[in-house]
This record gives structure tokens, C-alpha cells and sequence, in this order.
């Protein structure tokens, strides 16, 4: 009998360290740097991809993610504030273009304004 509890105790402790176990290695997952997101969305063409409706689902979700990415990352320089702003309209608009909204592309292409990022926020 006590065999057997001990049994079923070590099989609830072994799960419960499994899932905390993966539970952390998600919360963990590698950041993804400002550098990544411009050469794959940006210099890389993936940006212009979505906003031209030639992306295929996995292109668009790929696109959300490192521009969710891109949001958590702090300006190497400028105000954090104009950051925030500049890069919630980019997931806003891979969100919408994810979605299948008809404004995407346009909100894309005005988002992914290089020229006043980088002005604003490029060393
Ligand atoms: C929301 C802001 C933002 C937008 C929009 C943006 N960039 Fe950037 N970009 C940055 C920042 C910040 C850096 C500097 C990163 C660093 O030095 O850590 C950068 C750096 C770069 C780099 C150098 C990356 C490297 O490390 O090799 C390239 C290339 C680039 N951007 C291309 C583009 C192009 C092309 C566009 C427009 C289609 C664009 N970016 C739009 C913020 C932006």
C-alpha cells in the first residue's frame, strides 16, 4: 500500500516538474533583436511581401511575431515613447494583415516608414 502512494506521488511530482519544466523553457525562448527584424523584415523584404498580398499565412505570422519582437526591444536611441508608438502601428498592421483586414497593406507600407525610424531611432 505505501509502495503504491509512493508510487503515484513521484509520477504527480515527475509531471509537475515536466510542465513547469516547459512552461519556463517557453517563457524563455530567445528575444529577437532589432537587428534580426530589419534584415528578415525590412531589408529582407517581408514587410513589402505582406503589404503586397503575396505572402502566404505562415509569411504573415512570421511577420506579427518579429514585429512583436521588435516592440519589446528598447531604442538603441530616441525617446521611448515615439518607439512604442512606431512599433505598436507595425503590429497593429501585420495583426490586421494576419486577420485578412482590407486597410493592412496601406498600414503596413505607412508603418514601416525606414527613413523616419531610423532618423528618429538608428545610431
Ligand atoms: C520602427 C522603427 C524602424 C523602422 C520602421 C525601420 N527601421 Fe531599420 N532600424 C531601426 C533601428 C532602431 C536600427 C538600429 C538597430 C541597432 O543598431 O541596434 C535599424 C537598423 C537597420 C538596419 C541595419 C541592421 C543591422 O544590424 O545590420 C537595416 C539594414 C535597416 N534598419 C533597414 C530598414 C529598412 C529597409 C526599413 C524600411 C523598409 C527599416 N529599416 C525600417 C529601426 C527601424
Amino acid at each position: 500500500m505505501t509502495k503504491k502512494w509512493i508510487m503515484l506521488a513521484s509520477a504527480f511530482l515527475f509531471t509537475t516538474a515536466f510542465l513547469t519544466g516547459s512552461a519556463r523553457f517557453v517563457a524563455e525562448d530567445e528575444p529577437i533583436t532589432i537587428s534580426e527584424v530589419m534584415k528578415e523584415a525590412m531589408k529582407g523584404g517581408l514587410n513589402k511581401k505582406v503589404a503586397e498580398g503575396s505572402a502566404s499565412a505562415d509569411e504573415k505570422d512570421r511577420l506579427l511575431v518579429l514585429y512583436k519582437g521588435l516592440a519589446a526591444n528598447e531604442p538603441p536611441q530616441g525617446d521611448l515613447e515615439s518607439w512604442k508608438a512606431k512599433t505598436a502601428a507595425l503590429v497593429l498592421a501585420a495583426e490586421g494583415a494576419v486577420k485578412g483586414e482590407a486597410e493592412a497593406p496601406g498600414l503596413l507600407k505607412g508603418a514601416a516608414n525606414c527613413k523616419a525610424c531610423h532618423d528618429a531611432h538608428r545610431p
